[in-house]
């Protein structure tokens, strides 16, 4: 498996591909436009010579791993590709037009794969050629750092698609693991509701912003407090996935919390709109209440 198609170039995609040729694969890169494509393969430029500058990687690993990634007009270019992997925006719609222009030019091996968070796997193929070739493979942000991929199994998914998938994200370093198809797979069945719960706590009055997330990072040992990842991930993404996991499981112990509701229907995401329980405007975040 020596080329893979990432498609979509923003944060996770770019993340994707920036890995896959460090690992020594050749790189399709496509987005909605080449200009897109291209400007997803500048940000990764940046990130390798963050890398170089801290003596991570050297200069020759930096230009041999861009050398690897070639930005491409759009999905009809992936007809080389072993493996393709959608990277898209978290929409329905978007990833079942993606598979079905991407599908026409598939060859007859290869294996397509979506990063989606929490659509169903088994759903999802539906809009592919082959859903035996076809599994969730699941990255996480940010995707040079963080050392998991979550495999996501549909009905119909061969045994063949699942071992190719998983040699090859041993190949970028990252551990495996296995799930099957349910709502939020594993990590954001069990982050989601910690997040949904944090903002519960703070509509609730519970404490601030900042005692709330600095209980969870100091009395957990958690990277980041709740409130501080959820913006990171964007609130518009953790309300998604939060009904994804109420709706597919029909419990309410998933129920969204108001106040999430509230962030988002003011249009405050989070990190990508410079407000969310955090106001990102200044050098350093400040809380927003
Ligand atoms: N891209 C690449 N590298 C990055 C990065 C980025 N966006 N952000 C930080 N890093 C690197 C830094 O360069 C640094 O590397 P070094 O140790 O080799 O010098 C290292 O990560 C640590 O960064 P910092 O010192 O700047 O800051 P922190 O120590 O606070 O780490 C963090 C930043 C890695 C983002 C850390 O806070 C963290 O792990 N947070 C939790 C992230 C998380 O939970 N992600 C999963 C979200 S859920 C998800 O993605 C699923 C989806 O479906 C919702």
């Amino acid at each position: 498996m020596e080329t893979v198609g990432v498609i979509g170039a923003g944060q996770m995609g770019a993340g994707i591909a920036q890995v896959s040729a460090q690992a020594g694969y050749r790189v399709l890169l496509s987005d909605v436009s080449r200009a897109q494509a291209e400007k997803g393969k500048a940000g990764i430029a940046k990130a390798l010579d963050r890398l170089v500058a801290k003596e991570k990687i050297a200069a020759d690993a930096r230009d041999a791993a861009l050398a690897l990634i070639e930005p491409v007009e759009s999905t009809d270019a992936m007809g080389e590709a072993a493996l393709v992997i959608e990277a898209a925006t978290e929409r329905e719609a978007i990833k079942r037009a993606i598979f079905e222009s991407v599908g026409r030019v598939l060859g007859p091996d290869a294996i397509l794969a979506s990063n989606t968070s929490s659509i169903p796997i088994t759903r999802l193929a539906q809009a592919t050629p082959d859903p035996a070739r076809f599994v969730g493979v699941h990255f996480f942000n940010p995707v040079p750092v963080m050392g998991l991929i979550e495999l996501i199994r549909g009905l119909a998914t061969a045994d063949a698609t699942v071992a190719r998938v998983e040699a090859y994200a041993q190949a970028l370093g990252k551990r495996v693991v296995r799930a099957n198809d349910a709502p939020g797979f594993i990590v954001n069945r069990v982050l989601m509701p910690m997040l949904n719960e944090a903002c519960f706590a703070l509509g609730e009055g519970v404490a601030t912003i900042p005692d709330i997330d600095a209980a969870c990072q100091l009395g957990l040992n958690h990277p980041m407090g709740p409130l501080t990842l959820a913006d990171f991930i964007g609130l518009d993404t953790c309300l998604e996935i939060t009904r994804v996991l109420f709706e597919g499981t029909g419990d309410p112990k998933f129920r969204p919390a108001p106040l999430l509701v509230k962030y988002v229907e003011a249009g405050w995401y989070g990190r990508k709109t410079k407000r969310g329980f955090y106001d990102y405007s200044g050098a350093e975040p400040v809380p927003t209440r």
